[in-house]
């Protein structure tokens, strides 16, 4: 499978399978059948509140012999309620027994919001803290902590703009290896992309089927016809086509699925390639359309708003 190359060769299958809204009773049949089908790459969080089943077919299918941890890449991420250094590797040993894993491969902050303690959505201005009061620094020292006691073996940031990556970077020992940020057709985030390459940071675009959420706009992004003249032309999927644009720009790509066609589906994505006219085609649909807005930050007097996230 193809990869991304870390700083020390490690290496990221590009393909991997998300598990946000994979509900408890089918994300074990989800992660087990991926597996049995090749995937190798997959993206957890403790927010998902389904690690646990995730970890019970992880190890199913290395007691199967169908993997070993080893051939496995797993990504989790750190929830906004575990901000602050001191509280990032007590976050990270409860996401290591769920998985029933000794280490991680990626180890995520996964939002520059900061809640407090044991709150999983936040309601009410109160339920935040600011990030003066804890700054992505100290949470970053934690992240450096976890590498160095090797619980995981890369650590980066999720949904983190050029000015946090920027606070991060001023003072860090060890440098963020990856943002994991929502990326596809319709949100292709050049100049992000840009500055990630520069310093060295990989990028892996979640929701890159465009989520298919969106209840404000009903935009849908696997019925576009760009997306599906190109589909129908190269006897792809629209799914494999936004897959394809976004694996051929060199960003790792997580799609989720808890159904055995689409699941197989989206890996045979590999096997395809798009021509440079399709790619130009699929480039002109930018329309900076973020499926996952962040809006769900915003309270009445709070710290955060989706536009302080994404732009400040
Ligand atoms: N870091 C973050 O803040 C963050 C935020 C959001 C997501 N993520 C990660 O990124 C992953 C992917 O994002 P996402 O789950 O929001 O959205 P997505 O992968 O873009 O879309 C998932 C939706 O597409 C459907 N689907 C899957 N394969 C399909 C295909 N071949 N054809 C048509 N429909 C298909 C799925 O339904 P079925 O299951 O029924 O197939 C599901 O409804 C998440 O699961 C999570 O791991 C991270």
């Amino acid at each position: 499978m193809t990869t991304l190359k870390f700083r020390n060769n490690d290496e990221m299958p590009i393909l991997g399978l998300g598990t946000f809204r994979s509900e408890p009773n089918e994300v074990y049949n989800a992660v087990l059948s991926a597996i049995k089908m090749g995937y190798k790459h997959i993206d957890c969080a403790a927010a998902y509140g389904n690690e646990k089943e995730v970890g019970n077919a992880i190890a199913e299918a290395i007691h199967q012999g169908l993997v070993t941890r080893n051939d496995l890449w797993v990504t989790s991420k750190l929830w906004n309620a575990s901000h602050g250094a001191e509280n990032v590797i007590p976050a990270l040993h409860q996401t290591l027994e769920d998985l029933q894993l000794d280490y991680l491969d990626l180890y995520l902050i996964h939002w520059p919001v900061v809640l407090k303690k044991g709150t999983e959505m936040p309601e009410k201005a109160s339920d935040f803290i600011t990030l003066s009061e804890v700054p992505l620094t100290s949470t970053w020292k934690g992240m450096e902590a976890a590498l160095e006691q090797g619980l995981a073996k890369h650590i980066g940031v999720s949904n983190f703009n050029e000015n946090h990556l920027k606070a991060i970077m001023a003072t860090a020992v060890h440098q963020p290896e990856m943002n994991q940020v929502e990326m596809h057709p319709f949100l292709q985030q050049e100049e992000l992309k840009s500055f990630c390459l520069q310093n060295d940071i990989l990028l892996t675009a979640y929701a890159p089927l465009g989520s298919l959420v969106d209840e404000n706009t009903k935009l849908r992004l696997l019925e576009n016809d760009t997306i599906k003249n190109i589909a129908n032309s190269r006897n792809m999927s629209p799914a494999q086509v936004a897959l394809s644009y976004t694996i051929q720009r060199g960003v790792a790509v997580i799609p989720k699925s808890t159904n055995e066609s689409r699941l197989l589906q989206n890996l045979e994505t590999l096997n395809h390639t798009l021509t440079k006219e399709d790619m130009a085609l699929l480039k002109d649909l930018d329309k900076g359309h973020r499926f996952i807005d962040g809006k769900f930050w915003e309270v009445e007097n709070g710290p955060y708003t989706a536009d302080n996230i994404w732009n400040a």
